[in-house]
């Protein structure tokens, strides 16, 4: 059964179908992943002993955090920001409007908003209110958990290209993303040019995970030997491979 909010989500992604297959299949996909997020968000919640506050806050924050993902694929047919909008601002600037927020004091929608605009961000900024930080580290790791599978899922049955944004299939890195790599730096999707690219970039992903759930969930669920499955078996593949690894046996 479906509480009221939900339902209010779902008619509002399922108002941007637009009765065409390859458009409508990417929005039942940010739909399905947003009601995902917001399960993931419970059990990092749980496992890591959130207030109840913070434990609702958190699932409101991850519930919305793609809000704006159905206009954005129903104006510009890609998820590419780039080519768009900042997903990230434009999510919280819906849900700053309508009655998304309604019940949560002004503070705490200021943190939801906040965690919202930033989740795609290359970092959390230093800073911020102890709540709005913890939101924030919350749904970009609650987030990450839930696009590895949906990546691994295109890796597996290769037919949804807007997943990696129609790169090169070339079986290697690109110079810049390399570079970005080499720094430690999770890189920019402006700077990648094939799929190898953007899948090798999601070993970076490790070393922006804020919670220990979510470190040893990346883990348990073999995520890093499922991603290195799909990268070519040369040493500049395993090495990343190996480093996330150790990093997250390690923390
Ligand atoms: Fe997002």
């Amino acid at each position: 059964m479906l509480s009221k909010l939900e339902r209010e989500f779902a008619t509002y992604a399922q108002s941007f179908y637009t009765g065409e297959e390859a458009v409508d299949r990417n929005l039942r996909l940010k739909l399905a992943h947003s009601f995902r997020v917001r399960n993931e968000m419970r059990r990092l919640a749980e496992a890591e002993s959130f207030s109840p506050e913070a434990m609702c806050e958190a699932l409101r924050t991850a519930l919305l955090h793609d809000l704006s993902r159905f206009e954005q694929f129903q104006r510009f047919q890609t998820f590419n920001d780039a080519e768009s909008f900042d997903h990230g601002d434009r999510s919280a600037e819906l849900a700053a409007s309508g009655d998304w927020l309604e019940g949560f004091a002004p503070e705490a929608r200021d943190a939801i908003l906040t965690a919202i605009r930033i989740h795609n961000k290359l970092a959390v900024p230093p800073g911020l209110a102890e709540r709005t930080d913890l939101l924030a580290r919350a749904i970009r790791d609650a987030d990450k958990l839930d696009i590895i599978p949906i990546l691994l899922g295109y890796l597996e049955d290769p037919e949804n290209e807007s997943i990696v944004f129609g790169l090169s299939e070339k079986p290697e890195l690109s110079a810049l993303v390399l570079e970005s790599i080499r720094r430690g730096e999770c890189p920019r999707h402006r700077d990648m040019r094939t799929v190898c690219d953007f899948v090798a970039s999601k070993f970076l992903w490790v070393n922006d995970l804020n919670f220990n759930w979510s470190r040893e969930e990346f883990l348990r669920r073999g995520y890093l030997d499922r991603i290195m499955a799909h990268l070519p078996q040369t040493p500049v593949f395993r090495q990343l491979h190996d480093d996330a690894r150790r990093r997250l046996t390690s923390a």
